[in-house]
C-alpha cells in the first residue's frame, strides 16, 4: 500500500475535548429528529499518528463525537476519547479503575445501553454526555468481548454476536435476550483464525464470513500493528449456525474479502439471501517487499445460499465502488429494498454518497465535491414512518478548504437534492469507521 499522510486532511486526529452550543445552521432540522448521532474512530491519546499506514491508524484510541438534536435544533456537539486503560495512564488517572480495550470501531444501543464497541474487545457502557461508564452491567458476557457488528433483530429484540479470537477457540458465537443475559455462548469449529469483522442475521440463521484473510504472527517481527494478511490458499467460506445456537454449516465461496455485510433473509424456499461489499481479495502482502499491495476497492454483491444443498450462487449487483453500506435497520434480517453507502472514487477517497433501490433497480446519488470527503450514511426513520426509505440520511462531511467538519441532513426518499439542513461545525470530525443514531440519548 502506498504512504498514507495520516496527519492532514480528514484522517488527521484531533489532540483536544470540547462542548460546543452555539452551532450555526443551514437549513431547517426536522421537528422530529430527537435524538444523537455519534460517531466513533481511532485517536492517538497523543493527537498525532506514529506511522503511514492503514494499520497504523486503525488500532489507535477511540474517540466519540457526539450531535445531538432536538426541537428542530442542534443542540450540542462534544468530542470525548473513551476513558479505557491506556487513557488513565496518558491522564495520569488510576490505571486499575480503568478497563483493558480499545472500543473504537462502533456504536449501538441495546436493552438500555449505548456501546462504544471494539474489534473483538470489550465493549464500554457510555450516556448521553459521553461519559465512559464501563463494562455493560445490563450485559455482563460482554466482558468476554464482542464484535463491533453485532446485529439487532428488530422482530425479536435479540442482540447476535460474535467473538473471534487470533487462539483457540477462534470463534464463539453469542446471543443475548432483550435484558442483555446471554441465552447463547457456544464454540464454532474452526481449524485456524480468520478476520472476520462483520456478520449477518436472518430469522432463521447466523451468517458468519470467513474470507481468505487470517493472521501471520510474523508480520509483528517486521513492524506491523495487526498481523492479518491474504492466503491464497485459504479458502473463502460462508457459514450458517441455527440462530438459537447448533452446529455451523460451511459453505465454500469464490477466495474474496468482505469487510462490512448490507444485509440478510430468508426466502420461503429456505434461501438465503447476502448482501454485501464485496472485494476480489485483500491484505495481499507481498513477502518480497514485505509490504502490502493496494486493496481492491469493493462493490455491491448478493449472494444467493442453498442451506440444504450447501449451494451458493454470487452476483454483482452494482459495479460502482462502494463501503459502509448501511440500511433501515428496523429490516435486519428481513427482505428489504434500500442501500445506503459511501462511494469510493479512487482508493483515496471516501467522497458521496449512493443510495440503492433494489427493487427497481435504480442508483441515486449525493455527490460531494473533490477535496472534500464523508463519512458513511446513518439512516434515521421519520417519527411515525409508513415507508422504508421515509426518514433522513445523516452523515458527516469533511470540507477541505476549511479543513472543518458539516453534518449534512438528507431526505432518504430523494437524497440527491440539496440537504434540508447542515450543521455546520467550527472544527473537523476524522473519518473515523462508524456512526449510529441513538434515539435514547
Ligand atoms: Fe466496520
Amino acid at each position: 500500500m502506498a504512504p498514507v499522510d495520516l496527519n492532514s486532511g480528514v484522517l488527521a486526529p484531533v489532540s483536544d475535548e470540547t462542548s460546543i452550543t452555539n452551532l450555526t445552521v443551514s437549513g431547517h432540522i426536522p421537528d422530529d429528529l430527537n435524538g444523537t448521532l455519534v460517531r466513533n474512530g481511532p485517536n492517538p491519546l497523543s493527537g498525532r499518528f506514529e506511522g503511514s499506514d492503514v494499520l497504523d491508524w486503525w488500532p489507535e484510541a477511540a474517540m466519540l463525537h457526539a450531535l445531538r438534536f432536538g426541537d428542530g435544533k442542534a443542540l450540542e456537539y462534544r468530542n470525548r476519547w473513551v476513558r479505557t486503560r491506556a487513557w488513565a495512564e496518558n491522564s495520569g488517572e488510576h490505571a486499575q479503575n480503568h478497563i483493558e480495550t480499545n472500543p473504537n470501531v462502533n456504536v449501538i444501543h441495546h436493552s438500555g445501553t449505548t456501546m462504544a464497541l471494539a474489534e473483538g474487545g470489550v465493549p464500554l457502557a457510555i450516556d448521553a454526555r459521553l461519559h465512559t461508564l464501563g463494562v455493560p452491567v445490563t450485559h455482563a458476557g460482554l466482558a468476554d468481548g464482542m464484535t463491533a457488528h453485532p446485529k439487532i433483530d428488530p422482530v425479536t429484540g435479540e442482540l447476535v454476536a460474535f467473538r473471534q479470537d487470533w487462539a483457540p477457540p477462534f470463534l464463539r458465537y453469542m446471543v443475548f435476550d432483550p435484558s442483555g443475559q446471554r441465552v447463547v455462548n457456544q464454540e464454532v469449529d474452526m481449524a485456524s483464525p480468520s478476520m472476520m469483522h462483520d456478520m449477518a442475521i436472518t430469522q432463521r440463521w447466523s451468517v458468519f464470513i470467513d474470507v481468505s484473510v487470517s493472521i501471520d504472527f510474523a508480520l509483528f517481527e517486521q513492524g506491523f500493528r495487526i498481523p492479518i494478511r491474504w492466503y491464497d490458499d485459504r479458502p473463502s467460506r460462508i457459514g450458517l449456525v441455527p440462530r438459537a445456537g447448533g452446529a455451523a454449516t460451511w459453505i465454500e465461496i469464490e477466495p474474496c474479502f468482505v469487510l462490512h455485510v448490507v444485509n440478510a433473509y430468508d426466502e420461503d424456499d429456505g434461501t438465503v439471501v447476502l448482501d454485501v461489499a464485496r472485494c476480489p481479495w485483500g491484505f495481499r502482502f507481498d513477502v518480497g517487499n514485505a509490504q502490502f499491495e493496494s486493496n481492491p476497492l469493493a462493490s455491491l454483491w448478493r449472494y444467493r445460499i442453498g442451506p440444504a444443498a450447501g449451494s451458493s450462487y454470487a452476483k454483482q449487483l452494482d459495479p460502482s465502488h462502494i463501503e459502509l453500506p448501511r440500511i433501515n435497520e428496523s429490516l435486519t434480517g428481513q427482505p428489504y429494498r434500500f442501500v445506503y453507502a459511501v462511494e469510493q472514487p479512487t482508493d483515496e477517497e471516501m467522497r458521496g454518497i449512493v443510495k440503492y433501490d433494489l427493487k427497481a433497480r435504480c442508483i441515486e446519488r449525493y455527490e460531494v465535491a473533490p477535496g472534500d470527503q464523508n463519512s458513511e450514511p446513518v439512516f434515521v426513520p421519520r417519527r411515525d414512518a409508513v415507508e422504508e426509505d421515509d426518514g433522513w440520511v445523516l452523515a458527516s462531511v469533511y470540507r477541505g478548504d476549511s479543513n472543518t467538519s458539516d453534518v449534512i441532513i438528507l431526505d432518504a426518499k430523494d437524497i440527491s437534492k440539496n440537504p434540508v439542513a447542515t450543521v455546520h461545525l467550527p472544527r473537523r470530525i476524522p473519518a473515523g469507521f462508524h456512526g449510529a443514531w441513538i434515539h435514547a440519548i
